[in-house]
């Protein structure tokens, strides 16, 4: 009998998410499995139970998606999963907490398409504010333009807290090799006379950066929300724009809503779950792979 595709997809959160189980669906996966209230430390034994149950054969249909909420112990669960295969019997892995990862991939990815498109540039030497940055989507966002060369300044609510997600972000997802700094929220209107890029990576429904944060930075290029609840996270932006210029902009800067991300967030997701079963080798996702997939996918739709 042909065994059927089976995705275990964990997480250490209460609940696994319905999103993920219907977007692993839908790219193909035949059986999505929940294990919910995973302990890290579990995860080797998981990995184990996955890949000594079936034949290498058998394993090419089998996968393991890493959800969740905290961004650090779904990278350091993708880890442990790797280290713990035992060739052949291994198996893919995508990591993807809160959708965070294919979400930041997507935000960034339109945000790079505006820069080269409206002002024939990139992240590169750009001033970037990340508000509401310490979160799931913040973190992997920060990374990714950091990565690409944008000097990124990840804002909260409390400066200690801020400062704690940026040394998070360089030290664990940068490898040492990017330097966000972290900043305070009351600073914004300091920060955006500087500011080239606007990250809003907020909690739902809070307006983050307002008309007067908009109308007063003079290099202002593109401000990009991912937040579709209302209010907008970005004064006057609606959740379908994809490249409109603010009325109110000194600098023409442009908006990219929530919902014009979730379009590249969804094909990011969508395929990478299908490229961990096309795969002819076993392959480890995050997202870094979710960015470059969201690149491809806005390239081929030029
Ligand atoms: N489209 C998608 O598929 C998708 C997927 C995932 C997430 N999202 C959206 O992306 C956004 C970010 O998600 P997330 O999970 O990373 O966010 P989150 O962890 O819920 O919140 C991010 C940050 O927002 C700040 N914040 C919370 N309450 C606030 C308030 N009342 N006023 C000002 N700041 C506040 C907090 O920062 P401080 O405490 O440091 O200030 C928090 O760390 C959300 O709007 C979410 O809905 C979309």
């Amino acid at each position: 009998m042909e065994k059927p595709y089976i995705l275990h997809m964990l997480t250490t959160a209460k609940n696994l998410s319905p999103f993920d189980v219907n977007m692993a669906v839908d790219a193909g996966w035949i059986s999505a499995i929940p294990y919910i209230n995973v302990e890290p430390s579990e995860a080797k034994g998981l990995v184990q139970d996955v890949i000594f149950s079936r034949s290498p054969k058998g394993l090419k249909k089998t996968g393991i998606f890493i959800g969740g909420r905290d961004t650090k112990q779904a990278m350091d669960m993708l880890k442990t999963a790797k280290n713990n295969m035992l060739p052949p019997f291994e198996v893919s892995v995508f990591a993807d907490p809160s959708g965070a990862f294919t979400t930041a991939a997507g935000m960034v990815a339109a945000v790079e398409k505006e820069l080269k498109e409206k002002f024939n540039t990139t992240f590169e030497g750009k001033n970037l504010l990340a508000l509401g940055g310490t979160g799931p989507v913040g973190q992997a966002a920060c990374v990714l333009a950091a990565q690409a060369g944008a000097n990124v300044t990840i804002i909260g609510r409390q400066l200690d807290k801020a400062q704690r997600i940026a040394d998070l972000c360089n030290e664990e997802f940068g490898e040492g090799k990017i330097n966000i700094a972290a900043g305070i929220d009351s600073d914004k209107s300091e920060y955006i006379k500087t500011t080239d890029v606007v990250f809003a990576t907020g909690a739902a429904g809070i307006e983050l950066l307002s008309a007067e944060h908009i109308a007063s930075s003079s290099q202002l290029k593109v401000a990009a929300d991912v937040n579709a609840i209302p209010p907008s996270g970005i004064a006057g932006l609606d959740p379908f724009d994809n490249g409109k210029v603010f009325t109110n902009s000194p600098s023409g800067a442009v908006g990219v809503g929530a919902l014009a991300i979730d379009n590249i967030k969804y094909q990011a997701q969508n395929r990478l779950l299908r490229k961990m079963i096309d795969s002819d080798k076993p392959i480890y996702l995050h997202f870094e792979h979710a960015f470059e997939i969201a690149r491809e996918f806005i390239n081929s739709s030029k």
